[in-house]
């Protein structure tokens, strides 16, 4: 388990400015960036790929990039990934038959590989065989496709069931998570937490990335 991480979504960004929205993220005390990349098929929406993924890598070296595979067919854009400086490369368990080899294509890359599962897919989707070969596992805590949803309170028991399986393991929530649904995620066990929304819309975003990050570091 990696200490723990504030992963803003840069979805909530404006994409106009997108590189020095980053910057800002990580200058405001975020340890990794999220990017939400989405393909029209798995989810109704299109947003970023690898040629936006590299522009950002390459305006701050050394970034994590935690790439959230909002994709129909995760296998195909593992080498796109890592070659856009991708540093963990999270697909959905729900888009795939054969999750293993994808783990090992990831790992191949010399990235993480993170899981990930939306709301109506139970825990155990996440077969122990997946969830050791694993880095990190994603709760999704609303349904994937946009930012600024409602937090689904009732997909918070899956983070403690995973926490409880997979102690070693990072474990992620995604989705409608601020500071007043982030402690009841980093008390059931997430280490690593998502928030879009939360951030880039607050009159000061340093503040809330301070707050989020001292909640999940209690
Ligand atoms: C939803 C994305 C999330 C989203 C989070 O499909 O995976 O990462 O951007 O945004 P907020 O925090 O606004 O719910
Ligand atoms: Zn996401």
């Amino acid at each position: 388990i990696s200490p723990s991480q504030l992963s803003p979504s840069v979805l909530a960004s404006d994409f106009g400015q997108l590189t020095a929205e980053c910057k800002r993220m990580i200058d405001g005390g975020a340890t990794y960036l999220h990017m939400d990349v989405m393909d029209g098929h798995f989810v109704d929406n299109i947003t970023m790929g690898p040629p936006v993924l590299a522009s950002v890598s390459k305006a701050i070296p050394g970034i994590f990039m935690d790439c959230h595979m909002m994709v129909a067919k995760p296998e195909k854009w593992v080498n796109a990934v890592a070659d856009a400086g991708g540093s963990l490369y999270c697909f959905h368990i729900e888009a795939t038959d054969d999750p293993l080899p994808i783990i090992a294509s990831i790992h191949a890359r010399n990235m993480k590989a993170g899981v990930a599962i939306s709301p109506d897919t139970p825990s155990t989707a996440i077969t122990d065989e997946i969830g050791h070969a694993a880095d990190m596992l994603l709760v999704m805590t609303v349904y994937p496709g946009r930012g600024g949803q409602k937090f689904l309170d009732r997909c918070v028991p899956k983070v403690a069931e995973l926490r409880a399986r997979f102690p070693e393991k990072d474990i992620e929530v995604d989705g409608g998570v601020g500071p007043s649904t982030v402690h009841a995620c980093a008390h059931a066990g997430s280490n690593v937490i998502v928030a879009g929304t939360a951030i880039f819309n607050a009159a000061d975003p340093n503040q809330v990335i301070a707050q989020l990050t001292a909640t999940v570091n209690e």
